[in-house]
């Protein structure tokens, strides 16, 4: 008779072999394998609550239109647990539905559980009380996903999931007791059986069967820890998050084509861009000091949901020749031949001189308040958000009253400063100058978060906007609230306020937080021509020096009634709130550069090639009303600034203007004939451009 052992062992076989039976994905050192192929897999980062649902299934096919295989999303929570272990999955927060959505469009999912995520989010802490949610929300997710069915060996679209992330730097930094944290995630992790693999991404001791990833700018350096896992590239940067007071950061597709092609090449067989549709950080969800409210990212689908071109349609093109050669690039490896080479205290005391006031904080702006009056107001940087307000203190005879009022622009992100401060707390305050000399305060330390009695009254609601008197606006008042009905605008246009006319604050619409605005922070940094070839970093191609860092703030259209909107300000510094307009979104000017002897991916394998062909679209419902430049020959420049070359057809605007006024989409042939004949035979010829749609 078999033991009891025996039997149990039996069953834990027999078990394991299901397990392995049903196992679709799985992967080797070449590439993660679905359903017995390997596959090279484009992905890229959609944040669902960084957009409404509405435009969901929008952004979801442009991203299928661009050639990706995968979503990659992280699970966002939104800092309510309404019940223990209940967590907030309503609206744009409903990871259900727009996994499903993605299932719908046929591609699939990679799946960043986290819980901690960074991704400029508010909410991602590492204190202990998260840590001991971690397993709680860890397990209540993958149960979730696998009783609607979502992982791949049921019908459902994930194939992948990530637990953690980026903490390897943190195990440089803190040694073995970060070791042993990150080796509890993994098996915890792993005793989930989602069946689909598990990667960790800047993790360089992931454990097996957990693969070790890349994120960067470029990772064509990195192989992973164990020559059995394939090369996996989670976080492709598109280019960077736009903080309040810095420039906003682009990086032009030329560059990072080239490092997605090279990492390819040296064998990378995932990559997912970091962000594919950055979107809008609504509400206070921004996290990390100075966040600024558009995740945009320079994305290929912008923060409004449209297609920002050459980046979509470019990289669009690379996937296309990626996958011409996915059989090959799969199979075996290549053959490398080398070529060679506050608040509040009170004080008193007066003489004639007026005294210095010197205040510390780890928040990141601050109003300073003598009896009752504004009377300063400092902040800090992205790079160095604590501050120092320093300035005279026009005090009295007698008691005076101090107030500060710290504000946090989101927390501090811990897991990249290794550091734990707690944002709007005040230092030390000292007041210098008095004639006793110097004297160091104790304050009573509080935090306070900015509008908390006005939100406490619900001002930004149609009920607690209609429980308060509210008076003629004021210009320039700092720290008021501002209310005003308006109209949904005609279309379907994305919108967005124009905020240029304020300074700090925040807005709501119907009650929905729309963000905070900080237009009045002007950019600061090095602004220039930018050159795509050469290393690339977030420094590197920046504009808005001088101006703000974000003047548009997205409103959701499905936010908005037809009619009698209430949209509520909270406005800190003091502005002109009868300046602030809404203003449609739409892609004015396209333009297209096409060489005679472009490639055709269609007939790439024929020796007779198509002839290259410029194709000019606009969005939906609009149509092509100007030629604002057109040449067939060599012309310069770029989008936005073309100037006719050395050589340059007579006829090119004629044909433009004939094939395409008027409608929504052209074609041009770029062949000499179309243009009348060869203006400059023996050269290569390039069709150059720019139209607008109205
Ligand atoms: C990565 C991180 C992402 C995001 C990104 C910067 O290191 O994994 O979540 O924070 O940096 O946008």
């Amino acid at each position: 008779m078999a033991s009891a052992a025996a039997l149990a062992a039996v069953a834990v076989m027999v078990a394991m072999l299901a397990a392995e039976a049903s196992a679709t994905i799985t992967y080797d050192r070449k590439a993660v394998v679905v359903n017995g192929q390997r596959r090279i897999l484009l992905s890229g980062s959609i944040h669902y609550p960084r957009s409404v649902p509405e435009m969901w299934p929008d952004l979801i096919q442009k991203a299928k239109d661009g050639g990706l295989d995968v979503v990659q999303t992280y699970v966002f929570w939104n800092g309510h647990e309404p019940s223990p272990g209940q967590y907030y999955f309503e609206g744009r927060y409903d990871l259900v539905r727009f996994i499903k959505l993605v299932k719908q469009a046929g591609l699939y999912v990679h799946l960043r559980i986290g819980p901690y995520v960074c991704a400029e989010w508010n909410f991602g802490t590492d204190n202990e009380p998260f840590k001991a949610e971690m397993q709680k929300f860890t397990t209540k997710i993958v149960n979730m996903m696998k009783s609607e069915g979502l992982f791949e060996w049921q019908g459902g679209p994930i194939i992948l999931s990530q637990i953690e992330n980026e903490f390897g730097p943190l195990e440089w930094d803190q040694g073995e007791p970060a070791k042993a944290y990150a080796s509890w995630a993994a098996n915890m992790a792993l005793a989930l059986n989602t069946g689909v693999p598990w990667v960790m991404c800047k993790e360089d001791d992931a454990p097996d069967p957990i693969i070790n990833t890349c994120n960067g700018f470029y990772c064509d350096w990195f192989s992973p820890n164990k020559p059995h896992k394939p090369t996996m590239w989670t976080e492709a940067w598109t280019a960077w998050y736009t903080g309040f007071g810095i420039p906003v950061p682009h990086r032009p597709v030329e560059d990072l084509a080239y490092g997605v092609a090279k990492f390819i090449q040296k064998g990378g067989s995932f990559v997912n861009y970091y962000m594919y549709h950055g979107g809008t950080n609504f509400g206070r969800t921004a996290g990390g000091p100075f966040i600024a409210t558009s995740y945009d990212y320079d994305a290929p689908i912008d923060e409004y949901g449209l297609l920002r071109e050459p980046k979509w349609g470019h990289l669009r093109d690379l996937h296309k020749a990626i996958k011409l050669c996915e059989p090959a690039l799969v199979a075996g490896d290549p053959i490398v031949t080398s070529l060679g080479n506050a608040q509040q205290d009170e004080q008193f005391l007066s003489n004639g001189k007026n005294p210095t006031l010197t205040v510390m904080s780890a928040g990141h702006a601050l109003h300073v308040f003598i009896n009752g009056q504004l009377t300063g107001t400092v902040y800090g940087s992205v790079d160095n958000p604590k501050l120092t307000y320093t300035g005279d203190a026009k005090l009295w005879a007698g008691s005076n009253t101090i107030s500060c009022l710290s504000i946090s622009v989101g927390l501090p992100n811990v897991g990249e400063h290794f550091e734990t401060w707690n944002a709007g707390i005040l230092g030390p305050v000292t007041l210098h100058g008095l004639n006793e000399g110097r004297r160091d305060l104790t304050w009573q330390k509080w935090t306070y978060q900015v509008g908390l009695k006005g939100e406490a009254l619900s001002l930004h609601s149609l009920s607690g906007s209609s429980s308060v008197e509210w008076g003629e606006p004021m210009q320039k008042q700092p720290l008021a609230w501002y209310k005003a009905f308006f109209n949904a605008p005609d279309g379907d246009e994305p919108l967005a306020l124009d905020m240029s006319s304020m300074g700090k604050g925040q807005i709501w619409i119907n009650g929905q937080g729309i963000g905070r605005y900080w237009p009045g922070y002007k950019a600061f940094g090095t602004c220039g021509s930018c050159d795509y070839r050469g290393e690339y970093d977030d420094k590197k191609c920046q504009t808005n020096c001088g101006d703000s860092s974000q003047r548009w703030y997205h409103v959701p259209r499905s936010w908005l009634n037809p009619t009698g909107n209430l949209l509520v300000i909270f406005e800190e510094w003091g502005g002109d709130p009868t300046g602030i307009s809404m203003v449609k979104r739409t892609t004015g000017s396209i333009c297209a550069d096409v060489s005679e002897w472009q490639p055709s991916m269609k007939n790439w394998r024929t020796k007779d090639y198509e002839k290259a062909k410029i194709h000019l679209q606009c969005d939906h419902g609009r149509k092509i009303t100007d030629i604002k430049f057109a040449s067939f020959g060599t012309p310069e420049g770029s989008c936005g600034s073309y100037s006719e070359g050395g050589c340059h057809a007579h006829k090119s605007y004629d044909i433009f203007w004939k094939n395409c006024i008027g409608q929504e989409r052209c074609g041009v042939s770029v062949v000499p004939d179309v243009f009348g004949g060869d203006p400059c035979p023996g050269k290569m010829k390039r069709a150059v451009v720019e139209a607008v749609c109205s």
